[in-house]
């Protein structure tokens, strides 16, 4: 079996995540393969944003704030929970996708190519000896999120990678049988 393959086949997500992160060229390194996702039409659908070190407490306040925004009876666990959840990583990238009129490429079209690039961070990280896992829940449905991020209007949030190194022992892949998901037709 190729060494890619094998790489492909046990790709797995990271919850406990430490420093070192990426640094900025091996950044860009993995946005090159992220942006080489499958985009009908290239209208490159996708840009990332980059929140590292004290930015991430930044972001912290920004999601307690716009929790408080969603539910005004927030408890303090709620709120420590939503500011302290970019600090579960040394570095957050939000992946973004930008929505363009077309008449052959629905939003969905453009939304599944931004999420292919997010799987492309996170593969190629992982190909750099580093460790990651993709993230959501309400806050990356926020409008008040998008907009303290800076996102236009016509942007979403597809999803925050959370980046780093594994702490701790890798989690056992999941035994998957490809036979239980394939016909043929
Ligand atoms: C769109 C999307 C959103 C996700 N949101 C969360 C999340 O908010 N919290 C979480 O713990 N896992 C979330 N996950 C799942 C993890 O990223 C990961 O896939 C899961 O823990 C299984 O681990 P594995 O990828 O190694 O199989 C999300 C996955 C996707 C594709």
């Amino acid at each position: 079996m190729s060494e890619i393959l094998r790489f492909l086949q046990r790709r797995n997500s990271c919850a406990k995540l430490t420093e070192p992160a990426p640094g900025p060229g091996e950044l860009d390194e993995i946005f090159a393969a992220a942006l080489r996702a499958p985009d009908h039409a290239w209208l490159r659908p996708s840009r990332f944003i980059v929140i590292a070190g004290e930015r991430r407490h930044a972001l912290g306040e920004l999601l307690e704030q716009c929790l408080l925004q969603r539910n005004r009876a927030a408890d303090d666990a709620a709120r420590a929970k939503a500011r302290n959840a970019p600090l579960r990583a040394p570095l957050v990238v939000v992946t973004v996708v930008k929505l363009s009129a077309h008449p052959k490429v629905p939003p969905l079209e453009q939304r599944l190519s931004a999420g292919c690039a997010a799987h492309g961070v996170l593969l190629a990280a992982e190909s750099l000896g580093y460790a990651g896992i993709w993230r959501t829940g309400d806050a990356a449905f926020d409008r008040n999120v998008m907009d303290g991020l800076g996102l236009g209007q016509d942007e979403e949030i597809i999803g925050f990678l959370y980046l780093g190194s594994r702490d701790g022992a890798a989690k056992s892949l999941p035994e998957l049988h490809s036979a239980e998901f394939v016909t043929t037709w």
